[in-house]
């Protein structure tokens, strides 16, 4: 066990609410920070019941569903439906996801409704007569879409957990699609940004795609054929997505395009409720997305590596604390690449990866002194025991039930491919596999056998929506975008609340860093790491590459006296609303 020095660095939270006031927005600087309450410092605070998501309608839809009595369940569902409408980007119903849901009773679940390779799916399909990668193939246009499953995933959501009727549910994002929606700055660039693969990977002209000049913030964009898709969907719940006229047309889409996804996979498309995975750090109880996403693994495997340590000493961002995430990091993306994958078909070693004396062993080669190189990391020897463009939403609800829900169509609108007639994207999700045994796919992220293209498997995802206890009571939801940035930037963000002591608020806006094993250098955002602890790092032989901002984390954060605070992201237009 690395032995934990005595020139402990003194925290520098008060520095640090200076420096990041940029992004943050709040006025904790202008009013001097040291004198300033945590209460000024907070996100949206409700006394009863939350959204956060990455839109402001989508967030007022999941609020008003809210209200009108709905619990957290209903208001997860339209929130997701309200986000295929106004969040192109990444919101879906062309896509999957995973929910992690804590009812008030004290009972979690997850759903996995992550999307399916097709069933004409084959191992090389991405490669050449030579064995290499295809360029984009598993990245853009219709062989990089797998089986949608977010449909499927809220009818069963709605079946299990859901209370009023579904109709209702879809309702306000058919209306939304209608009414249109108000382009912000952001997605007007995006959609100006993605234009030109839009119409090469498409036939038609896409809707989203404005022909005659570039969209303008205040564009209002209506969604008419996505409406009528919705309405086959409020009226005929999975029926109306998996066969029938959608279903048609995805098909006719896949023919156009060379695609793969036939009215069988679509038929036999099936969400499936998973136990999700559970463990402790310190005091709170983890409850994250278990297999085919490596992220609750991931997560758990990172707190329990830095556990021993006292971080809240070292300080936030300073030398000692970023080496110690960083080597947990780089050890556990190694694990990640060798052992995780769809559990329907490779046998992920769950219990081996939470081992508390592997994990241990893990870190006992790590010194503060050096950088250990991960050319000299390998995949642990796990023990076996008997027996592999995203948006992320959080709701608690006036019950005390929450839901921590990441949905997906992988990189920003996906495979860019529109499904004619139908005005959906369709998710570019199959570049998740691995492609090659060691070639890296959109994220740098590698793998093998466990998460090779098979026929109707699901690809490993980092997704990592997390529900955390306190005393056995709700404590945090909280869940993020950001590719194989994501695992990191959950496990960032607990840490900022629980060792770090911001508000939800600070934490979801601090800014981040990263490390992935492969390629072997912390990835930081602008004002992540200071000049002087970047010194530091440099001399110990750790690589910095700065990078653009990512990840949209989006939080809930149980007060001591019950009342809820909102954490938004500032990176985009996220907003937390609650009443
Ligand atoms: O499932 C995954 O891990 C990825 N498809 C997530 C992609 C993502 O977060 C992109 N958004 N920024």
């Amino acid at each position: 066990m690395l032995p934990i020095p005595d020139h402990r660095i003194k925290s520098r939270r008060y520095t640090f609410t200076c420096f990041a006031a940029v992004l943050l927005t709040l006025s904790s600087c202008a009013t001097g920070s040291k004198t300033q309450t945590q209460a000024a410092r907070r996100g949206v605070v409700a006394d009863k019941a939350m959204v956060v998501s990455a839109h402001p309608d989508a967030s007022n839809i999941g609020l008003e569903i809210l209200r009108k009595g709905g619990n957290a369940y209903d208001a997860a569902i339209a929130t997701q439906f309200a986000l295929a409408v106004c969040y192109p980007v990444a919101g879906n119903i062309g896509g999957g996801g995973f929910l992690v849901y804590r009812q008030h009773t004290g009972e979690t679940g997850a759903l996995d409704f992550r999307e399916k390779a097709p069933s004409a799916a084959s191992r090389d399909m991405y490669l050449d007569s030579l064995g290499n990668v295809i360029p984009d193939l598993s990245l853009l246009g219709h062989l990089a879409a797998g089986v949608p499953g977010s449909v499927d995933g809220m009818v069963k959501i709605h079946e299990k957990l859901g209370s009023l009727p579904f109709a209702e549910l879809v309702q306000p994002a058919i209306d939304l699609a209608r009414r249109g929606v108000v382009l912000t700055e952001r997605e007007t660039r995006m959609l100006n940004n993605a234009k030109a693969q839009m119409l090469a990977h498409n036939k038609h002209t896409p809707y989203l795609v404005n022909r005659q000049a570039d969209w303008q913030p205040g564009d209002k964009l209506y969604h008419l054929d996505l409406a009528r898709t919705l309405e086959r969907i409020r009226d005929k719940g999975r029926d109306g997505f998996y066969t029938g006229e959608t279903a048609d047309q995805i098909v006719k889409e896949m023919q156009r395009g060379g695609g793969l996804i036939s009215h069988k996979d679509l038929l036999a498309y099936n969400a499936v409720w998973r136990e999700p995975i559970k463990g402790q750090y310190k005091d709170l109880r983890i409850i994250s997305m278990s297999p085919p996403s490596s992220g609750g693994i991931a997560l758990l495997q990172l707190l329990t590596m830095v556990e021993p340590y006292d971080l809240k000493a070292y300080g936030w961002q300073q030398a000692p604390t970023i080496q110690l995430m960083t080597e947990a990091k780089r050890r556990v993306y190694a694990d990640r690449a060798t052992y995780l994958g769809d559990p329907d078909f490779y046998k992920v070693p769950v219990s081996g990866l939470l081992d508390q004396n592997y994990l241990k062993t893990r870190m006992s080669n790590v010194s503060l002194d050096q950088a250990t190189a991960s050319s000299e990391i390998k995949a642990g020897e796990v023990p076996i025991y008997e027996s592999d463009q995203t948006t992320h939403f959080s709701i608690v609800d006036q019950f005390g039930n929450a839901a921590s829900i990441t949905t997906t169509i992988n990189g920003g609108y996906g495979s860019m491919v529109v499904v004619e007639g139908a005005g959906f994207l369709l998710n570019n999700e199959m570049d998740d596999f691995s492609a090659k045994p060691g070639i890296p796919n959109m994220f740098g992220l590698i793998g093998g056998e466990a998460n090779a293209v098979q026929p109707s498997k699901r690809m490993l995802s980092a997704m990592t929506p997390t529900i955390i206890e306190k005393a056995a009571k709700l404590y945090m939801v909280v869940g993020t975008p950001g590719g194989s940035t994501i695992i990191t930037s959950v496990f960032q963000t607990i840490l900022n609340v629980v060792e770090h002591g911001m508000t939800m608020q600070e934490a979801v806006a601090a800014p981040r860093f990263h490390h992935q094993w492969l390629p072997d250098e912390i990835q930081h955002e602008p004002d992540a790491i200071s000049p002087e602890v970047r010194a530091i790092l440099e001399s110990k032989g750790y690589k910095l590459k700065q990078r653009n901002r990512y990840g949209a984390v989006e939080g809930i954060l149980v007060l001591p006296n019950g009342k809820l605070e909102g954490g938004a992201d500032p990176r985009g237009d996220d907003k937390a609303v609650g009443y």
